[in-house]
């Protein structure tokens, strides 16, 4: 099902689909990547794709659709009100999750907003295993407080805790004695955690969230953008899960949730998002938003042409042999690096690789923001574009202090089906030649820094000319080559 056994012994994620339409991609010379560096503030966010060789930035809008999600595309119904392509999703969602009502939004992050308009009042509480970047700002520009519970063994960067996004269930029966459940605005799940190494959690950990919730009578909401990874993880890690289909798990999971929402550039391949429930009474309260924010309640800012591919998409979701991909290709790169002494997050989860920039620079303090260094010299000498998921992805608190992140790395993304095993070996050579050459790397410090969700936008400028080195060095051991 997942691996098929090579006579060699050798462990390789086998491609479950063939290359059909292709993209040609460009290295551009060291010297020009520092210059496309610069240009971009040393934010990767800031690089244009043209001077990108791998893009590892995310998986976000940038999965390989199917065939049957392009032929799809072509039969999209389009009218503001009432198209058929809407039905046929509403329809597969309900089908999926089980769930009576759905609110489509453009992506994840307005779902966001819609869910903490409506349940977040100020000085209310989010409980969550962990954060994502877009969810904390809606919760606090709302007036929330976002409390994590992620189990302790989701703060190791190495652990062989099968479940390193489970919630610390102990801690939240603790937060409810001492504040009310009356103080809780809902219980956040979030299906292979984003920041911390896209870990999944269990089904046991959500049924025994439930119960709490259920003695509390406290919302559960469901992060679904990254349940494909869990789904793969749930099926080959849980017992409770070994016989089930993923159409089960995910009914399972669906079940135990008040309100899934999902952002439909991850989950399904596609680019969209929605909400949906059970529950009439959050479903009326949300749907008002939806005009207003999103679009009529039969797009909620998504194309016709995206709905039809979502709709595959979310039906191709429910196959082993599509959502093995990505977790295949990450554990076979995390494995790679790992078994060469470079420090990765461990075991390898959903999502993309993530290098842990907090041993593999040790000599930056984390003011200096490590993993933003590490990312731009990365891109430095690899032209593989990552993303820093770090000090720099959060905010100074009101104070103007700096948040120090719990971890610092570089997320290297793999988006669902796009890079073949040879690039990803180049990756890892490259990210081993910088390993050996780590010393040469140095901090950063912001030039432009935007007080909200700085990462995306800030500019930052090198504390000392440490690019210079390392492309010496890189030209040294390389010589012309790209
Ligand atoms: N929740 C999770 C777990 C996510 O990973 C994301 C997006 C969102 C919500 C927001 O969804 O982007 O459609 O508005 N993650 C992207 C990433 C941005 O690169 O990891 P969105």
């Amino acid at each position: 099902m997942s691996h098929v056994k090579f006579y060699s012994g050798e462990k390789v994620p086998l491609e479950m689909h063939k290359v059909r339409i292709v993209q040609k991609l460009n290295i551009i010379p060291i010297e020009e990547r520092l210059e496309a560096l610069k240009e971009a503030g040393y934010n990767t966010f800031l690089l244009r794709n043209r001077d990108v060789f791998m893009d590892m930035l995310t998986d976000s809008g940038v999965n390989a659709m199917s065939d049957k999600q392009l032929a799809a595309m072509m039969e999209a119904d389009d009218s503001y009100a009432g198209s058929e392509t809407y039905v046929k999703l509403e329809e597969k969602v309900q089908e999926i999750f089980g769930t009576e009502f759905f609110l489509p939004a453009h992506q994840g992050r307005a779902c966001e907003n819609i869910i903490s308009k409506t349940f977040v009042k100020p000085g209310s509480i989010a409980v969550m295993n962990y954060h994502f970047t877009t969810t904390r700002s809606h919760i606090v520009i709302n007036g929330g407080i976002v409390e994590e519970y992620l189990c302790e063994e989701g703060y190791e960067i190495n652990s062989d805790h099968p479940f390193k996004g489970n919630l610390d269930i102990e801690k939240l029966k603790a937060l409810i004695a001492e504040k009310g459940a009356e103080n809780i605005a809902f219980v956040r799940y979030e299906a292979g955690t984003n920041l911390i190494g896209g870990q999944p959690f269990s089904l046991a950990n959500l049924q025994e969230a439930r119960k709490v919730c259920d003695e509390h009578g406290i919302i559960l909401v469901l992060d679904a953008s990254l349940l494909a990874d869990n789904l793969y993880f749930m099926k080959i890690r849980e017992e409770q899960c070994k016989d089930m289909s993923i159409r089960e798990i995910t009914r399972a999971m669906a079940d135990l949730s008040d309100i899934i929402y999902f952002s439909a550039r991850k989950l399904g391949c596609a680019r969209g998002g929605g909400i949906c429930t059970n529950n009439k009474e959050y479903y009326i309260k949300m749907r008002e938003l939806v005009p207003l924010y999103e679009g009529f309640l039969t797009y909620g800012g998504m194309s016709v042409r995206e709905m039809e591919a979502l709709t595959v998409g979310l039906e191709e979701t429910m196959d082993m042999n599509m959502i093995n991909q990505g977790p295949l290709f990450i554990e076979y790169m995390t494995e790679e690096l790992f078994s060469k002494g470079i420090p990765v997050v461990t075991p390898a989860g959903g999502l993309g690789c993530h290098l842990n920039a907090k041993e593999f620079v040790k000599h930056i303090p984390q003011h200096e923001y490590p993993a933003a260094a590490l990312a731009a010299a990365l891109f430095l000498v690899s032209g593989v574009r990552g993303m820093e998921r770090g000090t720099m992805s959060e905010d100074r608190d009101e104070n103007g202090a700096e948040k120090l992140a719990d971890m610092e790395l570089v997320r290297l993304a793999l988006p669902r089906r796009v890079f073949t095993l040879s690039q990803v070996k180049y990756a890892v050579d490259r990210i081993v030649w910088l390993y050996e050459n780590r010393d040469l790397i140095g901090g950063m410090k912001f030039v432009e820094e935007p007080k909200i969700l700085r990462f995306f936008l800030g500019k930052l400028d090198t504390a000392t000319d440490w690019p210079q080195d390392l492309l010496k060095k890189f030209r040294e051991d390389f010589g012309d080559s790209l």
